[in-house]
């Protein structure tokens, strides 16, 4: 039993998901959303929050600050609460109306960036305000999930262990969305120290510059980024598997027509990469294939489950490109 519904985090499920066309890969997938928030970011910002408590690097009066375009906006909210210290959530123009109200009702201060920045998306300006608040404010702290070795370090002491102690036998795979870079360097971390041999694949969406691709506007909020993570360096990465936002809203559809799993963006990422990686492969033994799904549906009902939406945003948006 626990005193709090905060200190639940962790110890998510694992489920088996059947792909029919490929006998030989047990696909098995993490449901992040099981933890207090909704997300896998409930780690980062639990782990974070309480270490630096802890270490007296903040002490009670200290407020947070931290660029979201979410899930860890609405997790540092939660957490930053429990721990009565006050938070500013800076978020902007593609934040959904749904993860801004999340973040207000947990009680964050929110700033919203409306200027896009060089690459199309709203990042380095949201850094920019940060910078500018952190000049004038005292006793201020920046969590920084794109550098701070702490985000990285919350996966590798939580999500880490239980993927290795979760799944009976080997892994052979494990497919995770980048966007801080903080699970996939924490997980592979652990997972490597594990199981050596295990490949650890990146996915990430087209139009984000983690690994180089060209920068181009993202619409789904959670995966991608319009600037490479330090953080990222000491990930160990063996390959990285591209898709687009059309992909992924096509395989969150499938995963909840075939599979009954109601699942964010970036799970849909996830799976469309999956499906697509082993498409090309011949696979002789039966391989142990895990992955991560980081948060549910819900926060996407007015974007990847709406069709209109879809239409919109995601097909004209493919078309543009093909034209182009
Ligand atoms: C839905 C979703 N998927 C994946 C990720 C990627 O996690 P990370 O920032 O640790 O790379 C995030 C991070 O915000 C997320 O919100």
């Amino acid at each position: 039993m626990s005193s709090n519904i905060l200190y639940q985090v962790g110890n998510t499920p694992i489920v088996e998901i059947n792909l029919k066309n490929e006998i030989n890969i047990n696909l098995y997938a993490k449901l992040e959303f099981f933890n207090p928030t909704g997300s896998v970011k409930d780690r980062a910002a639990a782990y974070i929050i309480k270490k630096i408590l802890d270490e007296n690097i903040i002490n009670k009066d200290t407020t947070l600050i931290e660029s979201s375009s979410g899930n860890f906006g609405v997790s540092l909210s939660a957490y930053s609460r429990l721990y009565g210290l006050k938070f500013i959530c800076v978020i902007d123009k593609n934040t959904t109306p749904l993860n801004e109200m999340l973040i207000k009702t947990q009680g964050a201060q929110i700033i919203k960036v409306t200027e896009q920045d060089k690459f199309g998306g709203y990042l380095l300006n949201r850094i920019l305000k940060i910078k500018e608040i952190l000049n004038s404010t005292p006793n201020i702290y920046w969590i920084n999930q794109y550098e701070n070795p702490l985000n990285a370090e919350a996966y590798y002491e939580t999500l880490g262990n239980e993927i290795c102690n979760g799944v009976l036998g080997n892994i052979d795979y494990i497919f995770l969305g980048v966007s801080s870079g903080g699970t996939i360097t924490g997980v592979s971390q652990k997972v490597k120290e594990r199981f050596p041999k295990v490949k650890v694949i990146a996915v990430d969406i087209f139009g984000s510059v983690i690994f180089g691709n060209t920068p181009q506007k993202r619409y789904i909020p959670g995966i991608g980024s319009s600037m490479v993570p330090n953080i990222l360096q000491r990930a160990i990465i063996d390959d990285v598997v591209w898709v687009s936002e059309i992909e992924t809203a096509k395989s969150c559809k499938e995963l909840l027509k075939e599979h009954n799993i109601f699942a964010g963006g970036s799970s849909g990422s996830v799976y469309a990469a999956i499906k697509k990686y082993f498409s090309k492969k011949e696979i002789r033994e039966p391989l142990n294939v895990i992955c991560i799904f980081p948060d549910r549906g819900e926060r996407y009902c007015t974007t990847i489950y709406d069709d209109c939406w879809c239409n919109e945003y995601l097909i004209d948006k493919e078309r543009k490109t093909i034209n182009d």
